[in-house]
């Protein structure tokens, strides 16, 4: 986990000279943007501990403790210590920086030693059109909501009249495999009487998810033809705040609908996540058990079985229970 990357931010809304506070792996997180580029910091005075982020940015490129004013550069350097203007700032006097980047329209931090890049949303190319919907913040834990995500058979009762209904619950058989470090679904199909924003009829839809780190993930919805594009990229990147409280955002890439308003996508994606939240939400325990013996499978919970192997083979304990 920490050596992964995790969204923190929606960039747009990390203007100039801004900042914004958040949680990520139980740490205060202060994000902020100088002259365009964007620093991700604990927020944290190094003098006395009080948060940054209750503090100033000035002249755009300074934070300013809310305590006793200590000023910080965009380094994360302390360059002022108001009590003692002429004193020698100490070389330990620094705010701890992260590793940061932007992508997709959305602020990643890596906490620990990037193990890898920032997961690739795969397919997206100038045909697709990108929204960034939610942020959500789910009472529940990563991998719950991950699995909730790849999981199918849910449709046609948390998303009725939308994603399933009644009485298309039947799941065709689909495949699993893992690969190249990743978990790989593909043809798993439900008809959806209403697919996304602008469908108008029921279809019979194709999913495919790339599980590419244990808590992102993206998906493909096929349209009917074959050899044409898929209609829908959708990654999910869940930001663990803590071990059992989340937020999720959605990226969704389009290669229709390009004169639709953002809104139309962001209201339907908030009108499917917000039938899921109180399911989730009341999912117990929080923590998702990796030991196979501890809740009960039907077949169509394939792709979370592997979810749950693999994250066990990984030895992922946060947000997990390994032994029932
Ligand atoms: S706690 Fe930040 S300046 Fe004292
Ligand atoms: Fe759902």
């Amino acid at each position: 986990m920490l050596n992964d990357w995790h969204v923190v931010a929606n960039a747009r809304e990390v203007t100039d000279g801004n900042k914004f506070a958040t949680q990520l792996l139980e740490q205060d997180i202060l994000i902020w943007r100088s002259h365009g580029e964007i620093h991700a910091w604990l927020d944290r005075c190094p003098h006395r501990g009080s948060r940054l982020s209750l503090g100033q940015i000035r002249n755009g490129d300074t934070v300013v403790c809310p305590y006793h004013g200590w000023h910080f550069n965009s380094d994360g350097r302390c360059i002022r210590m108001p009590a003692h203007p002429d004193h020698p700032v100490s070389e330990r006097a620094r705010a701890t920086r992260l590793h940061v980047r932007e992508k997709y329209g959305l602020v990643w931090v890596c906490p620990g030693e990037p193990a890898a890049d920032v997961p690739e949303f795969h397919g997206v190319d100038e045909d697709y059109h990108l929204v960034i919907t939610g942020p959500y913040d789910v009472e529940t834990s990563g991998p719950r909501a991950v699995e909730n995500f790849l999981d199918l058979s849910h449709f046609p009762f948390v998303h009725t009249g939308y994603l399933g209904e009644e009485p298309y619950t039947e799941m065709d058989d689909y495949e699993v495999e893992v690969s190249d470090g990743e978990i790989r679904v593909t043809n798993a199909t439900a008809y959806q009487p209403r697919a996304n924003v602008t469908s108008e009829a029921g279809v019979k839809v194709a999913y495919s998810y790339r599980v590419l780190r244990p808590l992102t993930v993206m998906l493909t919805k096929e349209p009917g033809a074959a050899g044409e594009k898929p209609s829908d990229l959708i990654l999910l990147a869940i930001q663990p705040k803590e071990e059992t409280r989340i937020r999720a955002w959605f990226v969704l890439a389009m290669n229709y609908g390009h004169g639709e308003p953002e809104e139309h996508f962001r209201d339907f994606q908030d009108t499917i996540f917000f039938q899921d939240k109180p399911v989730l939400e009341s999912q117990r325990p929080r923590c998702l058990p990796l030991d196979p013996t501890a809740e009960l499978h039907q077949p169509a919970d394939k792709s979370s079985n592997v979810y749950r192997r693999w994250l066990k083979e990984m030895g992922l304990s946060y947000g997990t229970i390994v032994q029932a």
